[in-house]
């Protein structure tokens, strides 16, 4: 009896040890089992205490009064599925007549409580079945993407959701994004994940760094291209409009459409070409991109009309040629000057970190999602890579890119230097790599 005491304390001491130091681990071990017996065990007495029950059908009263038997309970909606994930629970379920997807999506934060679960949120699958997505601890804590994810060609996981899903940037679905944030937000970091999850593919980077270099020479091998300072970054985008415009004559010359030709295989972008003809798509990251728009002189000025004309024409002609912009600043907005709002307009894709104040939340998602705006000045200063992430569609989420040191994403371009696309057109942007990066000279990341 002793030994059975003993044991059972040494469980709850390893559980209750996990559980504040390890998290994900707890839910992995006993967390998962305890939540799926407790949402089980209370499901029904926390819908009807969250008024998510409807009253039985009339013809079920009309029964129970003749047979003489007591009313039937109000019903909650039905259980279609219950499945456990790494992070927490995945409830479907089945509406009952007369509720609604909004009803649930109100109730999330009372059945997050009810159900001691960390986040609840709540997503409308088809008409009348919703999903519950619950997490069972802070997953934006400390981030980690699953070993297993759904890459695909020009789609690559770059953060966590807080509903535990994984975030994918997908240029092939939206090809151009803005990402913006204070000073020491996550946005070098964010962007320092979507090359170290590039490298690995079939494309050209090409970037832009007007802070000497500093975030992506360290790259250099992986990069096709690199610009340092708003000079050779006029230069640079120049060289990009004309590769764009020789793609166009490829696509034209391949299209050849006669009355037999099928739908499928007429080409409008490069995507359509055949395998063997089809361009390298470039990625072109963009770091501190006010730099490129500010000017003292007249010189300056001009430059900074060209480089801004420059990102216009490919933010709008650059996506079936298969150029894809991802551009990074503190502040994006038409203080900037002209063509500013009219290049915003064209990144679809939006991330805000932390920002200082609420215009800089609205040059983000003031002309998508204005609810967005109040939940990006919320993000707290301790908590660099969070991020509020949004798209034309005027859904938003919560999200955080794990957190990867220098020295990982440079071994991770080193690792796949051998597929960087030598493009003749950009050959006089080659950064020189010769002798390579010295690992050594990067300063280890500090342990926690
Ligand atoms: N996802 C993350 N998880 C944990 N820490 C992070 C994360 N992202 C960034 N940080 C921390 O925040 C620091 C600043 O990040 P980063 O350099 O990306 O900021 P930034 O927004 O680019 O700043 P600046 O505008 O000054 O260039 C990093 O050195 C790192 O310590
Ligand atoms: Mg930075």
């Amino acid at each position: 009896m002793r030994w059975l005491i003993a044991s059972a304390v040494l469980v709850v001491a390893i559980a209750g040890l996990l559980r504040w130091r390890r998290p994900a681990w707890y839910w992995l071990t006993f967390g998962v089992t305890l939540a799926t017996f407790r949402v089980l065990a209370r499901y029904r007495s926390v819908m009807d205490a969250c008024g998510l029950t409807v009253p039985p059908p009339r013809w079920r009263l009309a029964i129970a009064r003749m047979a003489n038997r007591p009313a039937p309970e109000p019903r909650a909606p039905r259980i279609l599925r219950l499945r456990p994930t790494r992070t927490g629970l995945v409830l479907r379920l089945g509406l009952r007549p007369g509720q609604d997807a909004f009803d649930v999506a109100a109730s999330c934060d009372r059945l997050r409580h009810s159900f001691a679960m960390y986040g609840v949120t709540s997503r409308e699958i088809r008409s009348g079945v919703v999903e519950l997505r619950m997490t069972g601890y802070d997953v934006l804590k400390r981030v980690h993407l699953p070993a297993k994810t759904q890459r695909t060609v020009m789609r690559v996981p770059v953060a966590v959701r807080e509903d535990g899903a994984v975030h994918y940037r997908d240029y092939r679905t939206t090809p151009h994004a803005l990402t913006i944030g204070a000073t020491k937000s996550g946005k070098s970091v964010y962007q320092r994940n979507l090359v170290a999850e590039l490298a690995s593919q079939h494309v050209a980077l090409v970037g832009i760094d007007c802070k000497q270099g500093v975030e992506l020479f360290p790259l250099a091998r992986r990069f096709s291209a690199l610009a340092d300072n708003p000079d050779t970054a006029a230069g640079l985008l120049d060289v990009l409009i004309a590769h764009m415009e020789g793609v166009y004559q490829l696509i034209r010359a391949e299209q050849r459409i006669t009355a037999d030709t099928p739908d499928a295989e007429i080409a409008a972008d490069i995507w359509d070409l055949p395998d063997h003809l089809r361009p390298v798509p470039i990625v072109v990251l963009v770091d501190e991109v006010a730099e490129l728009a500010l000017f003292a002189t007249k010189d300056e000025e001009k430059r900074r009309d060209r480089i801004i004309t420059a990102l216009a024409r490919l933010a709008q002609l650059g996506r079936a040629a298969g150029i894809y912009l991802e551009i990074c600043g503190q502040r994006f907005g038409s203080e900037l000057g002209k063509g500013i709002t009219m290049l915003r307009a064209q990144l679809s894709v939006r991330t805000a970190h932390r920002v200082n104040d609420e215009t800089s939340a609205n040059m983000a998602f003031g002309d998508i999602a204005p609810d967005a705006v109040l939940a990006t000045i919320q993000i707290p200063v301790d908590s660099p890579g969070l991020a509020i992430t949004g798209d034309a569609s005027g859904g938003w989420a919560r999200i955080r890119t794990p957190h990867t040191s220098l020295r990982t994403a440079v071994n991770a371009c080193n690792k796949h230097a051998h597929l960087t696309p030598d493009l003749p057109t950009l050959a006089a942007f080659r950064p020189a790599v010769e002798p390579p990066v010295t690992l050594a000279k990067i300063p280890a990341p500090a342990t926690a």
